[in-house]
């Protein structure tokens, strides 16, 4: 049994990351996580009160921060700014939380030697041609794109550094695009449910060819839960089910599975610097630890995500009207 602290424990995969180790572990959660807009204390409801604790603080209140590790076996540090569309409006959240704030932990997790696991995107790679055979692995060079991406790919470096010269005992994680319950639904999947139960129609930016490899939220938390337990220190692992879909594709399955034509949307205005191409090659994850995905249907977690929208409108309609309003407001 071992006592996690997990940071961002309220967003959309930390969330999910919680529930996921009370089921299928002994250990105890303390959360920690500042509440943002993208934060919702409803994600973490029912979990059992002798194993999960939460905290309302920030990743860079170096002070709390050194208290919460001092008390824990592991650390899996979600906390982060996500969104690549309001780092482009605002990049100065995503600079001090997602460098300071990982910077905060990494001292922390020196001072008290305590295992700390990092989680990324594949997005610090950059972006691939459409016609492009790679796909990004764990020795690509970094590339990042946005401000977003580049403030991931700061914090990576900060891990990997604070590895070689520290000798802190971390491991990193890279992930493709997420989808299941609990997003905020600022992001492309929620957006386009949400849009469709208000009656508005599903927005695509430029061509929609832009192509992301999803993967169910369920996916990449069994395999970071892995890598926390077996992953060897020092290493970074790719985590991908080889989900690559065009938006338009997707936006058509949406519409389709909700009752609707498969042309029932909008072309909005592109995002400026906008990726065309993420795509994940998760062999060493495989081969090395054995991992193997378990949501292997797209459209049958597409289904479940989609009912899990309709079931759970109290939670989400809150943030909606604003974050159609801040679209609008963007172009899109
Ligand atoms: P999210 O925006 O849904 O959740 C972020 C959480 O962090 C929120 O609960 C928020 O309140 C909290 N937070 C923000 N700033 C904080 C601070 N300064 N101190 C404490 N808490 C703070 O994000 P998500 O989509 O769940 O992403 C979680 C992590 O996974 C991020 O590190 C992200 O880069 C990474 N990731 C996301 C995806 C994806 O598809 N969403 C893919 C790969 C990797
Ligand atoms: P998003 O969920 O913001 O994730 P990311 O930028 O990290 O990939 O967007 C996923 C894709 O969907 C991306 O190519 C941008 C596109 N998109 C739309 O076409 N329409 C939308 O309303 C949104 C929010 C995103």
């Amino acid at each position: 049994m071992s006592r996690l602290l997990i940071t961002g424990g309220a967003g959309f995969i930390g969330s999910n990351f919680v529930h996921y180790v009370i089921d299928h572990t002994d250990d105890t959660v303390v959360v920690l996580d500042k509440l943002t807009y993208a934060g919702n204390v409803a994600s973490l409801a029912g979990l059992p009160a002798n194993r999960y604790t939460f905290v309302h603080g920030d990743v860079c209140d170096k002070e709390l921060v050194d208290k919460l590790v001092a008390k824990s076996d592991a650390v899996v540090h979600f906390a982060a700014e996500s969104h690549n569309d309001n780092s482009l409006v605002d990049p100065e959240p995503f600079i001090m939380t997602n460098l300071y704030g990982t910077f905060s932990m990494l001292e922390a997790v020196r001072k008290h030697d305590v295992r700390y696991h990092h989680i990324s995107t594949d997005e610090v790679y950059g972006d691939l041609a459409l016609d492009d055979p790679h796909k990004f692995e764990p020795n690509s060079p970094y590339d990042p794109s946005s401000p977003y991406s580049s403030s991931k790919a700061g914090s990576d470096m900060l891990v990997r550094a604070w590895v070689r010269s520290f000798g802190v005992p971390a491991t990193i994680t890279n992930c493709s695009n997420n989808y299941g319950p609990r997003q905020h639904v600022e992001k492309f999947i929620p957006r386009q449910v949400t849009n469709i139960i208000d009656g508005v129609r599903p927005k695509l930016y430029g061509d929609g060819l832009n192509v992301r490899d999803w993967i169910h939220v369920d996916d990449h938390n069994a395999a970071v839960l892995l890598v926390l337990k077996k992953g060897r220190i020092g290493e970074t692992y790719l985590i991908g089910v080889n989900g690559e879909l065009d938006n338009k594709t997707v936006i058509e399955k949406i519409l389709l599975a909700m009752g609707q034509p498969a042309d029932a949307y909008d072309h909005v205005s592109d995002r400026p610097g906008h990726d065309r191409r993420y795509a994940i090659d998760a062999t060493k994850l495989r081969t090395e630890l054995g991992w193997e995905p378990k949501f292997r249907d797209f459209d049958a977690g597409l289904a479940h995500t989609i009912d899990w929208y309709r079931d759970n409108e109290a939670q989400w309609r809150p943030e909606k009207a604003a974050v159609e309003a801040k679209y609008v407001k963007e172009g899109h």
